[in-house]
């Protein structure tokens, strides 16, 4: 059972990363997305800088730009395509100004 809004029904073999979301861990797989590990462990990859509330991706293919997620250590990425790595380290709402 997954707590997230994507749930894996295969390739549950693969070896596991950890990624920190605003100091949480978060578990994944060898091979997932950003986006991929984030909505495998929960439902949000970032907040609207419209106001219209968490935003969990669109498109998933990298068109539409939906789903920036901010380093910890400064700039932001694109979740959906790119690869999860161990120990990446992300914020929600960006490095504290
Ligand atoms: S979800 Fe559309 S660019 Fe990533």
């Amino acid at each position: 059972m997954s707590d997230g809004q994507f749930v894996r029904l295969a390739e549950q073999d693969r070896a596991p990363l950890t990624l920190f979301l605003d100091g949480a861990k978060v578990r994944a797989l060898a091979g997932d997305t950003v986006l991929t590990a984030l909505l495998a462990h929960g439902h949000i990859v970032r907040r609207s800088e419209f106001g219209d509330g968490p935003r969990a991706g669109f498109c998933l293919m990298g068109a539409c730009q939906d789903c920036w997620v901010f380093l910890e250590e400064g700039g932001r990425i694109r979740a959906c395509t790119t690869p999860a790595r161990d120990g990446l380290r992300l914020s929600i709402d960006g490095p504290a100004a």
